[in-house]
């Protein structure tokens, strides 16, 4: 069973000015099994963060469902959100009149659960801001703060974590630290997480699924290595010799992209989505003056499978 689900969910925010309704999530439906990390992507504006709010609570949906481990979001409140722990953008589960270390005391604490100075400190520690363990939240960078917010997160026994852009401001050290911690607490503490990000690199290095969002619905979800696959296989980076001025004009219907012309040779990228297609290409080339030289598939790269579904709505 699921141990958080969504079904049909909707919100929509009624426009300052115009009072023109706007539909920010469109009736999505998702299940995320325990010891999951599923990956919201989606550009900006998608729905991505109010979804998030809508799970954990801090938005009341127009319609839908939410449960947490059976228990529905709006209906059992208090009872659905302790299994939740969410950081949200801009670090606001943070008191910032608070040291990094007491915010992760304070917020056990109000959830019954005691951790000791001692470990506070050391999960600070991962992150690398135990000096700056006693200094005020306000007072730390940006960085640190989302830093602070999630080893705040982390802290608690929630077994669902909601990260939203949990890598934005990070430096790179902290993000590949973030990234080995997320799939700890998922392998090790049967955790389950749900993140939304920009960040590829993430979504490769941590994800098991991934929905791309886009104008308030789910455009895709499937398992990270199919959607890999399904585009590995798909992509050829081609390279061809003696070409004659115009070559390109002959692939200009298979939209190839990436071209790259020097030395006598000409390399491009091609999207191929039949066998028939490749046939095509290799019998135009030998209709020209053209040769091939090599064919390779190419490596397949996430940000490309997040903007083929976007362009395809
Ligand atoms: N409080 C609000 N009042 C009115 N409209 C809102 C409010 N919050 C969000 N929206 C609108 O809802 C839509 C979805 O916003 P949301 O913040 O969920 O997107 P997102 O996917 O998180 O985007 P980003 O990647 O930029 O964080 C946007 O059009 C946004 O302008
Ligand atoms: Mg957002």
């Amino acid at each position: 069973m699921s141990i958080l689900s969504v079904k049909n969910l909707v919100k929509t925010y009624k426009r300052r000015k115009t009072r023109e309704i706007l539909t920010a999530v469109d009736s999505i439906s998702m299940n995320i099994d325990k010891g999951e990390i599923f990956a919201l992507l989606g550009p900006n504006g998608a729905g991505k963060t109010t979804t998030i709010k809508a799970i954990c609570g801090l938005l009341l949906p127009d319609s839908g469902v939410i449960t947490v481990k059976g228990e529905d979001v709006v209906k059992h409140r208090s009872t659905a959100l302790h299994h939740i722990n969410a950081v949200l953008e801009g670090n606001r589960n943070l008191y910032y009149r608070l040291t990094p270390v007491e915010n992760i005391i304070y917020f056990c604490g109000i959830r019954g659960e005691k951790i000791t100075r001692k470990d506070a400190i050391a999960l600070l520690e991962v992150f690398g801001i135990t000096d700056r363990s006693d200094d005020l939240v306000q007072q730390l960078s940006r960085g640190m703060q989302q830093k602070a917010a999630i080893a705040t997160t982390l802290a608690t026994k929630a077994e669902v974590l909601l990260l939203d852009e949990p890598t934005l401001g990070l430096d790179v050290s902290s993000a590949i630290e973030l990234r080995r911690l997320m799939k700890e607490i998922v392998s090790d503490h049967g955790r389950t997480i749900l993140l939304s990000t920009h960040d590829m690199n993430l979504v490769e290095a941590v994800a098991d699924r991934v929905a791309i969002m886009n104008k308030g619905r789910i455009v895709v979800c499937e398992k990270k290595e199919k959607l890999m696959k399904l585009f590995t296989a798909r992509a050829y980076r081609i390279r061809l010799t003696q070409v004659s001025e115009g070559i390109m004009s002959l692939f200009a219907s298979l939209e190839p992209r990436d071209i790259q012309k020097e030395n006598g040779f000409v390399d491009f990228t091609v999207d191929l989505t039949n066998q028939e297609v490749l046939f095509e290409l290799v019998e135009r080339v030998r209709q020209s003056e053209a040769r091939i030289e090599s064919i390779e598939q190419e490596q397949v790269n996430f940000e490309r499978i997040f903007l083929k579904y976007i362009s395809d709505q």
